[in-house]
């Protein structure tokens, strides 16, 4: 009797403190009239590279906090710091040895609790990164799970035996080169690795460690986090069975056979796992941003969840793919985004592919070209999630010689994949040595256009490519139609224009977008989209002489930018 009577008060107890999570969401919500995660602007930060407060060549947490006032003003809602835990570095922090603090090299727990505290009053949100797909080996979980195979821990991860001596137990290859599988002498079984030998799976099968993964997100939560970006989430699960993958035609970058990762990749408990991971979350009032790699709109669809219940916001690098200057699929790709039902996310470049300053710019016109982009992915409907530099137009320093190569992408592709180093240099603060990020060395060198691209020198130059973001952001967080109005694409079949208007009951913004290099005349008729007798007022544009007022006949520049506010 007394023991029902306890399970009735537990029970109630539970729905009591769910609903009140469920209302202090609820009420965050209301108070801004949208989740925060909609109208804000997030900003990757690499932190070794992004400014080093203590002369060792490594950029810190002490760095970024010294800087938080350059992030608001320029108009930066958030920050996502990739890994900065304690870490070997094999793959520069995504091989976590502690979940639970901060590496050295970074800093401590206290300089992350002084960074929260000042973001804070800059009302600047932190995002941590959260590698939860694997490991360093000199996590205390793998320490432990290597050292027997009748370690309580053994099967935190995925041992297997071999098919027979020296033969791995199936054909799956590794992202970083050669097999997925590493034999350990000591129990003489292999333990699988999607990445490097130096970042095993966990095995997220296995209760024990999904309730310890869901503690690390509780313990940065309790220290002020936002939200955690997803790394490489597709992969937490694989085929228990361990199935050889399809191998296709022809080799990698990496001399490896190419293969459908049909058995390790994207397999349908990931959803599962999402639906957890978002519920803690909403307690939170958190965002989840996933490096969900997809150029598949149904796909996209499903990171959502189907009662928007997984990820609020999923990265798809389709913009990332288009890689030219091309109104068409640029439309192709908003309308994807657009279409899944979710909140679209916009990313140009992060620091595991080419800068966009390189993939879209043309050598000549590559400042304009960096304002195009800017003017697209910061006006559409959605929340864009910015690199670090790309406001300067910061340009790929790729390494030229293979014993200068520090990524292992690098190291085991050269000459074929120079790796990443080239995208991770260090942040252009000014046109002193090192650009202004270090006395010392820093780890990786910066390219020669941080004379001209660096804050100090583009602060002084009305035109520069940051001084355009600055005054982007700026209407970016004014106008409603850009943070809530609809998307509606213009003029569809010009080649080289891209326009389209934001939309937000009788106020609009029109975008349009030179994208060629060549002088171009489009006529804008709006009274379709409400506007019978639009007339615009420009807000932002590279034109000398924008048009105001009608839009039948609009004079645009090579690679002009123009952005108009639409009245009757
Ligand atoms: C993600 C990260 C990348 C890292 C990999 C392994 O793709 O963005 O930098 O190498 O995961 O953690």
């Amino acid at each position: 009797m007394i023991r029902n009577l306890m399970r009735v008060i537990l029970l109630f107890a539970c729905i009591v403190l769910l609903l009140s999570f469920g209302q202090a969401q609820k009420r965050a919500v209301e108070a801004e009239g949208h989740e925060w995660w909609k109208h804000a602007v997030f900003y990757e930060i690499y932190p070794r590279s992004f400014a080093d407060s203590n002369n060792d060549g490594i950029g810190d947490l002490k760095g970024i906090d010294s800087h938080l006032d350059y992030l608001k003003d320029l108009g930066v809602d958030a920050i996502w710091i990739t890994p900065c835990y304690p870490s070997p570095q094999v793959d520069f922090g995504y091989d976590v040895s502690d979940y639970e603090n901060i590496d050295p090299m970074y800093g401590t727990l206290k300089d992350f609790q002084h960074l929260a505290r000042d973001a804070r009053k800059h009302d600047i949100r932190i995002i941590m990164d959260f590698v939860l797909n694997h490991t360093s080996p000199q996590h205390k979980w793998f320490l432990d799970s290597a050292s027997s195979r009748a370690s309580a821990r053994r099967d935190w991860y995925i041992w297997r035996d071999g098919k027979g001596p020296g033969v791995p137990p199936n054909n799956w290859i590794s992202g970083f080169g050669g097999s997925a599988w590493q034999l350990d002498p000591k129990t003489g079984q292999y333990y699988y690795h999607f990445f490097a030998v130096g970042q095993p799976d966990l095995n997220w099968r296995n209760p024990a460690v999904e309730k310890a993964m869901f503690d690390v997100t509780r313990f940065w939560y309790k220290r002020g986090v936002s939200g955690f970006r997803l790394d490489a989430v597709d992969l937490l699960f694989e085929d228990p069975n361990l199935h050889d993958n399809p191998v296709l035609e022809g080799k990698n970058d990496l001399g490896d056979p190419n293969m459908e990762n049909k058995y390790n990749d994207k397999l349908p408990e990931v959803h599962t796992e999402l639906k957890k991971l978002r519920k803690v979350a909403d307690e939170n009032d958190a965002v989840l941003i996933g490096e969900t790699y997809t150029s598949n709109r149904d796909e996209l669809k499903e990171y959502y969840g189907d009662h928007n219940d997984e990820i609020q916001l999923p990265m798809d690098f389709m913009f990332c793919e288009v890689n030219k200057l091309s109104p068409s699929d640029f439309r192709t790709q908003i309308a994807n985004a657009e279409s899944t039902g979710g909140w679209p996310v916009y990313v140009i470049g992060n620091h595991d592919m080419t800068r966009s300053y390189n993939r879209y710019g043309d050598g000549q016109h590559n400042d304009q070209i960096a304002k195009i982009m800017a003017g697209m992915y910061l006006t559409l409907r959605g929340t864009p999630v910015m690199y670090y530099g790309e406001e300067l137009g910061m340009e790929n320093n790729d390494p030229v010689r293979k014993e200068d190569v520090k990524d292992p992408i690098g190291i085991a592709g050269w000459p074929a994949e120079k790796g990443r180093d080239g995208e991770r240099t260090p942040m252009q603060w000014n046109d002193s040595s090192n650009a202004g990020f270090s006395q010392a060395a820093p780890w990786l060198p910066v390219p020669a256009s941080y004379k001209t691209h660096n804050v100090e020198t583009e602060l002084k130059d009305p035109n520069s490519v940051l001084q355009f973001y600055k005054r982007l952001l700026v209407l970016r967080h004014q106008e409603s139609a850009l943070l809530d109005g609809d998307y509606v694409a213009l003029n569809q079949d010009n080649r080289d224009v891209l326009s389209y208007l934001r939309r937000h009951g009788n106020e609009a913004v029109l975008v349009v977008l030179n994208m060629s290099n060549a002088k171009q005349k489009i006529g804008l008729d709006l009274s379709p989209e409400g506007f019978p007798s639009a007339k615009a007022m420009p807000l932002l544009t590279t034109l000398a002489a924008p048009p105001a007022g009608r839009l039948d006949q609009v004079a645009l520049d090579p690679f002009a930018v123009y952005i108009a506010r639409i009245s009757q």
